[in-house]
């Protein structure tokens, strides 16, 4: 699959240092991707990993405190669980203003009353953890901060310069920056003045190709004794379109559609009706994704109509300039894909399916 070659340079790309910025649409293996490659980073070559999703921390200090944790965590598991209670649990760990975990050639520093130190030096701490612990170890850390663009959020740029000030002087560490909304985070990471400028390098998730799916469903199936019809598998991907999430979704509920029916193959029948239902388990996922760009002026009608296959500008109710917004909009978040011909195509199919049912 093309994604074995990606995820060989994501680890190449690591091991050389260059830190990496994936930002891509929702569900499309982002997070499976790079936590696997980190996997192989730790096991395969010795280096140390760890990873912290910015979508939980709610602010800078939780950010500071969840990153310190889990770089320590990387280390040793123990002190991973001796640290579990977070700061309270940090601050217990040691007499006097510090507490030194001593590991096997590098002693770390964390504090005693992290209450009394300013938001700003637990940040400095924190960020300058990965590195500290490399040189100590004489192994390259890497660390992945997921759903990046939320550190907008969390700081803005005080943050991101102080991220910057800190990350560009490290030798050891490469990052890997996952987010779901590339207009912000090439913002951040594109622009001359912003802070982060060219310190990432770029990189797509390939798509996973449709004949790759139809060998993997297939091989899958069979291991369970149930034969894939090429009917059911064309069916399932025309729906999908091969998006990694509703792709293995889709599969996995024709695979349990068979195994109810005690049924040893899987046609197009079966994968058609668990499909249907499949799509009536998803509603509240879809609802919730349509809710969340409720701050999109317009950007209900003009998916509707879009699922309709009729054209964005169609209808009167909307000026074009409100739909040319809303387009836009929707293209940052991920959401439509602009193709060659000017047209737009959902990165989600499904999301699509769902528009169709639903109407309106
Ligand atoms: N290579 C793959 N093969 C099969 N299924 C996959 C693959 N990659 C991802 N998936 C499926 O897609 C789902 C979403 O993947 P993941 O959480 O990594 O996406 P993401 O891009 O990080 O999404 P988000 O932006 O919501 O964080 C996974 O739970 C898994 O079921
Ligand atoms: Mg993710």
């Amino acid at each position: 699959m093309d994604r074995e070659a990606f995820l060989d340079e994501l680890v190449r790309r690591a091991l050389d240092l260059q830190s990496v910025l994936i930002a891509g649409p929702r569900r499309i293996g982002k997070t499976v991707l790079a936590s696997e490659a980190l996997r192989r980073l730790r096991e395969e070559h010795g280096a140390l990993t760890a990873e912290v999703d910015l979508f939980y921390c709610a602010t800078a200090r939780e950010f500071a405190a969840k990153l310190a944790l889990a770089c320590l965590g990387s280390r040793d598991g123990r002190l991973r669980r001796a640290l579990a209670g977070t700061e309270r649990a940090l601050a217990q760990l040691a007499a006097d203003t510090e507490i030194v975990a001593r590991l096997p050639g590098l002693e770390l520093h964390w504090l005693r009353h992290p209450e009394r130190v300013p938001d700003e030096e637990m940040l400095d701490r924190a960020l300058s953890l990965p590195e500290r612990m490399a040189e100590a170890a004489g192994r390259p850390f890497v660390l992945l901060l997921d759903e990046f663009e939320e550190i907008e959020r969390l700081g803005g740029d005080m943050l991101l310069k102080r991220m910057r000030a800190i990350f560009q002087r490290q030798r050891r560490t490469a990052y890997f920056f996952l987010g779901s909304r590339p207009s912000t985070l090439r913002a951040l990471f594109g622009r001359q003045r912003q802070a982060f400028f060219r310190f990432a390098d770029p990189l797509t998730v390939p798509p996973i190709p449709v004949e790759a799916w139809k060998e993997y469903a297939t091989r899958k199936l069979a291991a369970q004794g149930i034969r894939l019809l090429p009917a059911a598998a064309d069916f399932i991907l025309d729906k999908t379109g091969g998006h990694p999430w509703g792709t293995s979704r889709a599969f996995s509920a024709a695979y349990h559609a068979a195994v109810a029916e005690r049924s040893d193959v899987l046609d197009l029948d079966l994968a058609a009706a668990a499909f249907e239902r499949m799509m009536d388990d998803l509603t509240d996922v879809f609802v919730q994704e349509l809710q969340e760009l409720d701050d999109i002026p317009h950007a209900r009608v003009v998916l509707h109509r879009l699922a309709r296959g009729e054209r964005p500008y169609a209808g009167t109710r909307v000026h074009p300039q409100q739909v040319r917004r809303a387009l836009q909009a929707l293209v940052d978040r991920c959401i439509l894909r602009r193709d060659g011909r000017g047209e737009y195509a959902f990165e989600e199919p499904l999301l699509r399916e769902h528009l169709i049912r639903a109407g309106g």
